[in-house]
């Protein structure tokens, strides 16, 4: 696992970056897993200035989404789907039939599930993954557990989640409680990982995934296992990893 150290918030998004637009230069044709939630705002804005001023292309690209509230109707702004469309697709030049967020609409959810795996093994699978991660180490919404969910399917949320996502709604209660979800196997298919963090709250998470054991206790802590993984995170977020962690020393 690469760990990358930013200064800040801001450095944090610039070299996500240039990773996720480097991906897009050298395949233009690159299907990307995206996250939503405050930490990848950074990098929307960013990928989004790249397309404007330099004409960063995106028409090839095909994009698959980690996550949706079930209940939550595309057009509601409190979904991710309205949340990606605002920050990011329809700023760029993405082809509206390439975007691919989870149905929390789908009246057969576990058939949805399985058909969204589906799509992304026959687009050649993911080759870049973009992540946030919870307070409580959750990648995705695969909240702690006692076994790692393999494939996209439907989750309870944590009360730890609801309360941090709670601010993105007028009450707790509103916050949904279930939501389909990308598995632990799905983000780890992916070719090339690069989770984002940033922020004091993230940092004994960070800590778990990038040197507790590996446990489905701890999801994010998986990614130790995964060959092309990189942890951006800024100084508050990395205050927990040893010092031999940022140095790579034994
Ligand atoms: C969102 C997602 C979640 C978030 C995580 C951190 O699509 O999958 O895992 O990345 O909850 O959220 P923020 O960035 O709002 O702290």
């Amino acid at each position: 696992m690469r760990i990358i150290l930013a200064d800040s918030y801001k450095e944090m998004s610039i070299e996500a970056t240039k990773i996720v637009a480097g991906q897009i230069y050298l395949k233009p044709a690159s299907v990307l897993g995206l996250a939503t939630g405050s930490t990848p705002e950074g990098l929307y804005d960013n990928l989004v200035a790249v397309h404007k001023t330099i004409g960063l292309d995106f028409s090839q690209v095909t994009t698959f989404n980690l996550d949706e509230y079930i209940g939550m109707a595309p057009e509601n702004p409190q979904s991710y789907h309205y949340f990606m469309h605002r920050h990011f697709f329809d700023q760029v030049n993405v082809r509206p039939e390439n975007i691919h967020i989870p149905d929390g609409c789908a009246e057969d959810v576990p058939a949805a599930c399985r058909a969204y795996d589906k799509l992304i093994q026959s687009k050649g699978g993911i080759d870049l993954q973009v992540l946030g991660i919870g307070r409580n180490a959750h990648i995705g919404f695969n909240e702690p557990d006692v076994k790692f969910e393999a494939r996209t399917h439907k989750v309870r949320l944590d009360d730890e989640t609801i309360q941090a996502n709670a601010r993105f709604f007028e009450e707790e209660e509103d916050v949904p409680r279930y939501a389909i979800s990308m598995g632990i196997k799905t983000i780890m298919l992916a070719r090339r990982v690069v989770l984002l963090a940033s922020g004091r709250e993230k940092a004994e998470a960070v800590r778990k995934a990038v040197c507790g054991s590996v446990s489905p206790a701890a999801p994010a802590s998986i990614l130790q296992l995964h060959p092309d993984a990189t942890i951006i995170a800024d100084r508050a977020a990395a205050a927990e990893l040893p010092e031999d962690c940022l140095t790579g020393e034994e």
